[in-house]
């Protein structure tokens, strides 16, 4: 039996999967508010960053991955347009349903559905790019699906990770009371739910930092890997190349 951490519990790594989904079930609904409380809004900067750093074309191909509520997907379909396709993915249901209304809701039915980016049921080679905001934290093995999303671009294709990552050390402080007193109250406040916010906060330190994940990426066969820190490390977007 092997073990992997949960936040700061250590659980069976058979069992983690089942945990995140909890969290995930439980959140769906206040996500974009908690979202836009939580990062005071930032988070739409940082997601309008990366759609600029997807440079995408009329006609591309794309695969957004832990996609949610559907931020990344709605931007990257406007700039592929009607000849190309982005499809929405997400291993919960719950989230996946609640972006694939706000979608619809936009006028845009995308192709949706529900895997595991451990397993992705694409062929080899075919995104020009894929992409994951704040998925790749929640994953047990990272490593595979690392693996999973390079097998999938075609070569040249570009993959992109968003997600929190190392603070600069001045910040670390004043970022530390943030996480663990004010998130679990604002979730417990608006989300009627502590725990998955204490989880956020304890996620986001189990997760490996800017230069432990660019060696991940490269690991799992990215030629060319590069990271850019947002908001003094507080995320960061990690770009890597299929060569
Ligand atoms: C914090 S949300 C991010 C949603 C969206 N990408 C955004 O930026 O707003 C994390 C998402 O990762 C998904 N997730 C967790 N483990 C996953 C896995 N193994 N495969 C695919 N999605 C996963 C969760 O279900 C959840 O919807």
């Amino acid at each position: 039996m092997s073990s992997t951490h949960f936040g700061f519990k250590t659980v069976d790594e058979r069992d983690k999967a089942q945990h995140v989904r909890g969290v995930f079930d439980s959140v769906a609904a206040k996500y974009d508010v908690m979202n836009d409380l939580m990062s005071m809004g930032l988070h739409r900067v940082w997601k309008a960053y990366t759609t600029q750093v997807a440079k995408l074309k009329p006609g591309d191909q794309v695969l957004d991955i832990a996609g949610g509520t559907g931020d990344l997907s709605m931007a990257f379909a406007q700039k592929v347009g009607p000849t190309g396709r982005v499809v929405h993915t997400d291993i919960n249901e719950a989230m996946l349903s609640t972006g694939r209304n706000r979608l619809l809701d936009q006028g845009l039915a995308l192709p949706t559905l529900v895997c595991d980016a451990e397993q992705l049921p694409f062929p080899d080679d075919h995104f020009n790019l894929v992409s994951v905001a704040f998925g790749l934290r929640n994953m047990t093995h990272k490593d595979v699906a690392l693996k999973e999303m390079c097998r999938v671009l075609k070569p040249g294709g570009k993959l992109l990770v968003l997600e929190f990552s190392k603070v600069a050390k001045p910040l670390e402080k004043a970022y530390d009371w943030y996480s663990f007193k004010v998130l679990p109250q604002l979730g417990k406040l608006v989300a009627g739910d502590a725990d998955s916010y204490r989880y956020l906060a304890e996620s986001i330190r189990m997760h490996p930092g800017q230069e432990d994940l660019k060696t991940l990426m490269k690991s799992a066969g990215f030629g060319h890997v590069d990271f850019h820190n947002l908001s003094a490390g507080v995320v960061a977007l990690h770009m890597g190349i299929k060569c």
